[in-house]
């Protein structure tokens, strides 16, 4: 995985047909998909259960980009070592998930992944100060964490705050939630290249009828582009 700070299309599985996960994660990579998000929930750090390592192993073979696995689950660290062993490439955790997140980043490039820190939307960016040299991608929450198709939360000044703070350090800046080709340019402008989208990449579509995945992921990397720029 090299470091660039292109626009990325990520999106969350949250939104797929559950039964069919390994032709879901095809369908969004032959779409042109970037990454795919994997959003992992505890019932106890969010009020909603999804699927622990087992799972994502399972869908590691189907990946053939990046697994970008998002942790909302308190504690991390006991699960570390099962997500490394399912092949997660990034493996974010929260600030919020508990006392020791320093610890925890350092253990998760340990066990070999790339490391991610997320912010729930009301935390400041100054949390992760002290954590920028630790970490490969901040994560901010633009909902809170939970649930799909949520209402965009407009955080672009957190956003610009991080943006700054990061420098020309190698780190991403990733948006998770209420991402759609109308607030695309919002948080692209802000500073953000990883945007992750389930109900804005999956509506209108299935695995029997992808195109409108395609279409989907075109018009928010397109907004995108056009606000910073980078449109080809
Ligand atoms: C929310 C998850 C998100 C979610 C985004 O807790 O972390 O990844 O799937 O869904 P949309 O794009 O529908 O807001
Ligand atoms: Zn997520």
């Amino acid at each position: 995985m090299s470091f660039d700070r292109s626009i990325k299309i990520a999106p969350s599985i949250l939104s797929a047909d559950f039964a069919d996960f390994g032709r879901e994660i095809r369908a969004v990579e032959d779409q042109g998909a970037d990454w795919v998000h994997v959003d992992v929930m505890d019932g106890h750090f969010v009020p909603n259960l999804t699927f622990g390592p087992p799972a994502v192993k399972a869908f590691r073979p189907h990946v053939n980009t990046v697994m970008d696995v998002h942790l909302m689950i308190a504690p991390v660290d006991p699960y570390i070592d099962a997500f490394a062993e399912a092949g997660a490439d990034i493996l974010t955790a929260h600030v919020e998930a508990g006392p020791h997140i320093h610890r925890t980043l350092q253990a998760i490039r340990g066990a070999g992944m790339k490391a991610g820190v997320a912010l729930n939307p009301g935390t400041p960016a100054d949390a992760v100060a002290h954590l920028l040299d630790l970490t490969d991608l901040v994560c901010v929450m633009t909902v809170n964490p939970g649930f799909g198709g949520q209402k965009f939360i407009d955080l672009t000044d957190k956003i610009r705050s991080l943006r700054a703070m990061i420098g020309d350090r190698p780190v991403h800046i990733e948006i998770d939630g209420g991402v759609t080709p109308d607030t695309a340019p919002l948080v692209a402008r802000a500073g953000a290249d990883v945007l992750v989208a389930g109900s804005g990449v999956f509506k209108g579509g299935s695995v029997a009828d992808p195109a409108p995945y395609g279409e989907n992921i075109r018009a928010i990397r397109d907004s995108a582009e056009l606000a910073t720029g980078q449109f080809a």
